[in-house]
């Protein structure tokens, strides 16, 4: 069922565990990501980035992810990744959108409260949740947000989240989830990721309960820093770079044994939906912190 992101953001506080947040740029990843989410009976977040337009633009996208949410057998937020522009947010209200990710991250820290605050008046009465980010999210990937290039990652902290600012900024604009940076990064991680745990502690008990706190860059974090994440207060985790890189190699394998015979792309976009939903399937798991 089509739910807002703060509905499931309850059961997840109430519960303390996250809940998982996919991109679903592709018919293929879209019901990959339903399938594992009704296999395991849980909650689930479909993104679309304003990012992934050059991928899917999102009038094709959008009603597929919604109709998938409505027939769905479990919760089910359709939600914009890393919104920017206020006539693509707008566009993605009347497309039924249930959940907005409003980045204002790269303006100052008044200019993003002060845009986000007007945002919350406006889509809270629509029964819309909202999402901001607070501090910086790394990048370490090709295809990356914000059209940057890869991010400095030799002095992470510079990026991090501040506690008493994410307070202030939670309680000003009446956010329902708030992204924030303590060490991961978007894309591939360089060695083993370092999370400021006590960071997201501290973030946890200053800010309004009706404000969750989100984890970007769930990929490669591994089973024990992620729990100790959720553990410390995190509550939906986006999840993106593992799964959608997953198939290439499996699929090159299979293109391989062929031997220069013809392979169907039908075929490899089924096998390709599979490995997905494997990797989901796993990641959900791992978010349950059981
Ligand atoms: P990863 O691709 O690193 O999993 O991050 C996804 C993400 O945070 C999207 O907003």
């Amino acid at each position: 069922m089509l739910v807002s992101l703060k509905e499931i953001l309850k059961d997840c506080e109430l519960h303390r565990y996250a809940v998982g947040s996919f991109n679903t740029p592709t018919l293929e990843t879209l019901r990959a990501v339903i399938h594992a989410a009704e296999g395991l009976g849980v909650p689930v977040v479909l993104n679309h980035a304003e990012n992934e337009e050059e991928v899917i633009p999102i009038e094709v996208i959008a009603p597929l992810m919604v109709e998938y949410a409505k027939n769905a057998r479990i919760p089910v937020a359709v939600h914009i990744d890393h919104g920017e522009t206020f006539p693509y947010l707008m566009k993605a209200v009347q497309l039924g959108f249930t959940s907005i990710m409003y980045d204002c991250s790269d303006l100052s820290y008044e200019q993003n409260a002060e845009r986000v605050k007007q945002f919350v008046e406006l889509v809270h009465p629509l029964g819309i949740s909202v999402e901001a980010e607070l501090g910086a999210m790394p990048n370490n990937m090709a295809c990356c947000i914000k059209g940057q290039g890869k991010s400095r990652l030799s002095d992470m902290q510079q990026y991090y989240t501040k506690p008493e600012q994410a307070a202030a900024f939670a309680e000003e604009t009446g956010v329902d989830a708030l992204a924030i940076s303590f060490g991961t990064v978007h894309g591939r991680y360089e060695g083993e990721p370092k999370l400021d745990l006590e960071r997201v502690k501290r973030i946890k008990s200053l800010v309004p309960e009706g404000t969750s706190l989100v984890m970007h860059g769930g990929s490669g974090t591994g089973r024990d820093q992620t729990q100790a994440a959720i553990s410390a207060g995190i509550r939906k985790i986006n999840y993106f770079t593992a799964m959608d890189t997953a198939p290439a190699p499996y699929l090159a394998e299979v293109i391989k044994k062929a031997g220069g015979e013809p392979v169907h792309y039908g075929r490899l976009a089924k096998l390709a939906m599979e490995v997905m939903e494997e990797t989901v399937r796993e990641a959900m798991k791992v978010f349950l912190n059981q």
